[in-house]
């Protein structure tokens, strides 16, 4: 299972690219937004500095909604370094837009799916990523894992190798359970990816070897 995270902050970025596990990058408009990065030369150079930190792929959101302003906002994005996949929104010309660039050998990510028809379409244009948004469906009180669930057996049923990447994940039993259900990647805050390393047995049962090494010390 990949692990992305899902922010533009530069410093968890690089807290979790130390812990030596961390796999690319997902962002969106509204995460750019929470960092203050505003205006697309901003926007365009700070896709650039995430590059620089992590060595995976690394999400880019188009903001055009009609197939010839994405493919012009794709191709700028693609052309700013390898590692860019191009996100995309899952509406018809998202669709489209998809399919000329997984013919064209650029990666995407078709992002705002919320049902797996859509997760189906997005595999059938040749989709790299699809995201389901797990943690909004929770939001709304319908099960965002059994959406995860479904189209894994849907992509296992064609062997689409579109991969799952668990979106919206809120916390370390999302993370858990995506694992469970097997899904090819999870994205979500830093603290859904430290909080895996807490457990209290893990920490009195430190302190206590500590104690006794340091009585015969
Ligand atoms: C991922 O690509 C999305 O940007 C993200 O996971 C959305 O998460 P949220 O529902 O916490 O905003």
């Amino acid at each position: 299972m990949k692990f992305f995270i899902d922010t533009a902050n530069l410093d968890q970025i690089k807290e979790a690219q130390d812990l030596g596990v961390l796999d690319g990058v997902t962002t969106n408009p509204s995460l750019m937004a929470k960092e203050g990065i505003t205006g697309a030369e901003n926007i365009l150079n700070h896709y650039k500095k995430i590059c620089e930190v992590v060595e995976g792929d690394v999400s880019a959101e188009v903001i055009a909604t009609d197939f010839d302003g994405m493919v012009k906002e794709g191709e700028a994005l693609a052309a700013l370094h390898p590692q860019i996949v191009v996100k995309l929104p899952m509406i018809a010309d998202g669709v489209k837009a998809c399919k000329y660039f997984s013919d064209k050998g650029i990666k995407t990510n078709v992002t705002l799916v919320f049902s797996a028809g859509q997760a189906l379409l997005a595999a059938k244009a040749g989709a790299t990523y699809v995201s389901p948004f797990l943690g909004r469906l929770d939001d709304i009180s319908t099960d965002g894992l059994n959406l995860v669930d479904e189209i894994r057996i849907i992509y296992d049923n064609y062997g689409f190798q579109t991969q799952i990447l668990a979106a919206s994940i809120r916390n370390t039993m999302h993370v858990i359970n995506c694992a469970k259900i097997g899904a090819d990647v999870m994205t979500g805050p830093l603290s859904s990816i430290t909080g895996l390393l807490k457990h209290p047995l893990t920490d009195s049962g430190l302190a206590k070897f500590l104690e006794d090494y340091n009585k015969g010390n």
